[in-house]
């Protein structure tokens, strides 16, 4: 197939990129560059540096069969101070691009969603059927992405799955051997920050909270490595029905708490990793932990690797970025 990735220059996205084109498609990466990176655009794909409300229309002219789209601003922190930018780059880039879809034909799309749809839940493991309360401008942009698709699939015939990812981490090397991993300016997420600080030899990593109602007191989350998660994008693909908006949770089904992951980066680094108690981070739930049960009962994923190769993977991929 001949696929486009918006967003394909960001982390994510060039690794399902990396993926597809290593499954045989052919693959046209979107992106306007504002968060993603040229060097993360796979070998193998085309590249057209372009903003998905503009440009969208332009490239799927050239023939698509698919779009898999990544395209968004995700930082949480970032959507509570500037909301307008959120809801337009977000609603309004995929509204435009389901229109540019609509106009050339092409009807199978893979959205990139996220578990910030749930906000603080009631009680976990999440299932997709637990009520959206979406706790950030982030989270409710990408709820009113998925009322969108359900609207497409039932008056267009859009074929949609949407992939609710828990905490993506890990890097990929592609055949090629290019590492792709995540290169966030500013990093917010929790493993390339104890990373990090690993990296540097300075510190200390601060740890939000300890006060959380958890075994450790620290907060709990599901990590998924990312090259399991872009295989589930390849599956996701295969399963679009015209007409149906199917939505899946993907994570791990475990959680760990922060301590138990900057022990995890201690063990793969053999550093001792500095690390003190901070403050609380605004708007953390205490735990998310997801089912994927629905995904893995449709269309037969499960995640293949563990904590330890997420932490070595994202560990090899710093020492590699850090020669460039
Ligand atoms: N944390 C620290 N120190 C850091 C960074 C993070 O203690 O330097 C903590 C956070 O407070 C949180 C945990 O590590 O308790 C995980 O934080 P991340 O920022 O790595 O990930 P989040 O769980 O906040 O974010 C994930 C996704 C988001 C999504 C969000 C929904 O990455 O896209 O879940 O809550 F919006």
């Amino acid at each position: 197939m001949r696929l486009l990735v918006t967003g394909g220059a960001g982390y994510i996205g060039s690794v399902v990129a990396a993926q597809l084109l290593g499954a045989g498609h052919e693959v046209v990466v979107l992106d306007d560059l504002s968060t993603g990176h040229r060097a993360g655009v796979p070998e193998g794909a085309e590249f057209t540096v372009g903003d998905i409300r503009k440009d969208a229309a332009k490239v799927l002219a050239d023939g698509v069969d698919a779009v898999l789209h990544f395209a968004a601003r995700s930082l949480v922190g970032e959507s509570v101070a500037y909301p307008d930018q959120y809801w337009s780059a977000n609603l309004g880039g995929s509204v435009a691009l389901l229109e540019a879809m609509r106009e050339a034909g092409v009807r199978r799309i893979v959205f990139s969603s996220t578990a910030a749809v749930y906000g603080d839940p009631a009680s976990v493991p999440i299932r997709e059927t637990a009520p959206t309360l979406p706790a950030n401008p982030y989270g409710a942009t990408k709820v009113a992405v998925d009322t969108v698709l359900t609207e497409y699939a039932r008056m267009h015939g859009m074929a949609a799955v949407s992939l609710r990812y828990f905490n993506v981490a890990g890097a990929y090397r592609d055949p090629g051997g290019q590492w792709l991993g995540e290169r966030h300016s500013p990093e917010t997420h929790l493993i390339p920050n104890v990373l990090a600080v690993a990296q540097r030899g300075d510190g200390p990593l601060r740890i939000f909270g300890d006060d959380y109602p958890t075994p450790d007191g620290t907060c709990v989350r599901d990590y998924i490595h990312v090259a399991d998660l872009a295989q589930a994008h390849l599956l996701a693909l295969e399963a679009c029905a015209p007409g149906e908006h199917k939505i899946y949770n993907l994570g791990s089904g475990t959680g760990f708490s922060n301590r138990e992951i900057l022990a995890a980066c201690q063990d793969v680094t053999g550093l001792d990793i500095p690390a003190q108690i901070a403050g609380r981070r605004p708007g953390d739930p205490a735990i998310l932990v997801a089912s994927s049960d629905r995904i893995r009962a449709d269309l037969g994923w499960q995640p293949a690797r563990d904590l330890h190769t997420i932490v070595a993977d994202a560990w090899a991929f710093a020492q590699a970025a850090h020669q460039d």
